[in-house]
């Protein structure tokens, strides 16, 4: 069965009163439209065509992927008018065309592969019955055999039309070779003035097709977006989904309701993720993980039983097994903790590899260096890394111990065991063992008289 997907994406989403075309608004970090493209992908069908309208090139810019087929409906005429314009770009060998929504996209590949499976030669619709049907088309029926005879949309519905509960989702699955004279014979003498791609039902049902109905199995799959409130919905939707699956798969979640993940994550047993964690690109956990509350984690990797504490912030960093991170810690892109490091507060790590067993607890600026095994910087420890044009690096070896409040100025290297007094301005390598520290000659006046305040 040679199947093309065809993405309708041109409508212009005027109710996200926004700048940005509605397809590539984000749901979870990835645009609507491509959430919709990874659904159909899943399929593995031989073409992929996107309709899309006038915003057109910002949505192809976004995409990168060569195999995409992008049509352009100038005009935006209705349903029908946007499939017809896919119609030249369909191979000669398709035999079947899905019709998916690019503002759909939490749709599932197993409910479409369930609707193509039920209508293998013929017409497959997704349909769903709802509570308050309003706003949909509605699905008609014979009152008797229940067989499908069409759509009719709620504008040009009548009363009686209007009580039906069976809605037209949008996705259908319709056989190639009849698409061309259907769409064809569309008119547009309607309320809306459009061409209605619903209108093919009724003629595929005068031609002696049996229309098949599939229906997803949660709702949710088949909702659009039309404005912001409807995308943040569908936002939580997904992350409740992805909490479940992860509970499932045996990490606990503080409160499944305030855990988002906007990307991948792979992960080891009994990890704990406190509250209002957020996780974006790809995030790998080891075993016995602790994420405290507020923090937020951006393609980092985390070796066995580290600790992060509340409120850190990480991106693409490495973290080595039983460190511990936190609270209030920055570690930026490019850091590597070797084992059982220690990053405390108000400390900021960037472009740096810290070896096993060394602690920067508080208040620290940390870039461009290379930390050794063991060794201790101080409260208020600066890497002077940057003189104004140029970034240099400093290297501490194992064992240094850096007093309080010193700055290093670099390029610069401490030589294994050294030590620095606390106050110092380090402008020199230190050799190994040495003791150094820079300070002025303490000064003593006796019996000093603060000044008082003025007369008025
Ligand atoms: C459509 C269906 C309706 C169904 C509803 C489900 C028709 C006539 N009606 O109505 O039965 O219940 O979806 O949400 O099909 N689009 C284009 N070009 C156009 C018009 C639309 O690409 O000229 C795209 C839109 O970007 C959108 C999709 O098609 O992704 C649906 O368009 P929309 O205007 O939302 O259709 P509805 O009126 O909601
Ligand atoms: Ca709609």
């Amino acid at each position: 069965m040679n199947l093309a997907v065809v993405i309708l994406a041109a409508g212009q989403g005027s109710r996200m009163q926004s700048a940005v075309p509605k397809v590539l608004h984000p749901l979870a970090n990835r645009p609507l439209l491509s959430h919709v493209i990874t659904a159909a992908r899943q399929l593995q069908p031989a073409q992929i065509i996107i309709v899309y309208g006038h915003t057109g090139n910002l949505v192809r810019s976004e995409f990168s992927d060569t195999d995409l087929i992008w049509v352009e409906q100038a005009a935006q005429l209705g349903t029908g008018h946007a499939v017809q314009q896919a119609l030249p770009a369909l191979s000669n060998d398709i035999e079947r065309v899905l019709v998916l929504y690019g503002d759909v996209p939490l749709i599932r590949s197993v409910t479409l592969e369930a609707l193509l499976a039920s209508s293998t030669d013929g017409f497959g619709l997704l349909t769903l019955s709802l509570d308050n049907p309003t706003g949909y088309g509605r699905i008609q029926r014979n009152s008797e055999s229940g067989q499908v005879l069409g759509i009719i949309e709620q504008k040009d519905a009548s009363v009686a039309e209007l009580a039906i509960q069976e809605v037209n989702t949008g996705i259908m699955a319709l056989p190639a070779l009849h698409l061309s004279d259907w769409l064809g014979r569309l008119s547009n003498q309607n309320s809306q003035g459009e061409y209605y791609l619903t209108d093919i039902v009724a003629m595929a049902v005068q031609e002696g097709f049996d229309i098949q109905v599939t229906q997803p199995r949660q709702p949710i799959e088949a909702a659009g977006v039309n404005d912001r409130q409807q995308l943040a919905t569908l936002e939580r939707a997904l992350q409740q989904q992805r909490a479940a699956d992860l509970m499932l798969a045996g990490v606990t979640l503080k409160d499944p309701q305030r855990f988002d993940l906007r990307g991948e994550l792979q992960h080891g047993q009994d990890c704990c993720i406190d509250n209002n964690v957020i996780l974006e690109g790809t995030v790998c956990l080891g075993d016995r993980v602790r994420i405290g509350a507020n923090t937020v984690l951006r393609n980092v990797q985390i070796g066995n039983d580290v600790t992060i504490l509340e409120n850190c912030v990480i991106e693409e960093a490495t973290i080595g097994s039983e460190s511990c991170i936190g609270p209030f810690a920055r570690i930026r892109p490019g850091t590597v903790l070797a084992k059982a490091a220690r990053v405390g507060n108000f400390v900021e790590i960037k472009q740096s590899q810290i070896g096993a067993g060394s602690k920067i607890n508080h208040l620290a600026y940390v870039g461009n260096s290379e930390v050794g095994q063991g060794a201790n910087l101080g409260a208020g420890t600066i890497t002077c890394n940057y003189d104004g044009a140029n970034k240099h690096k400093t290297i501490i070896g194992d064992d240094v111990f850096v007093g309080s409040n010193s700055a290093l100025v670099a390029p610069i290297t401490l030589g294994k065991g050294a030590t620095i007094g606390a106050g110092s301005v380090i402008t020199q390598n230190i050799p190994a063992g040495a003791l150094s520290l820079t300070r002025g000659k303490p000064m003593h006046i006796p019996d000093w008289q603060r000044p008082t305040k003025n007369k008025p």
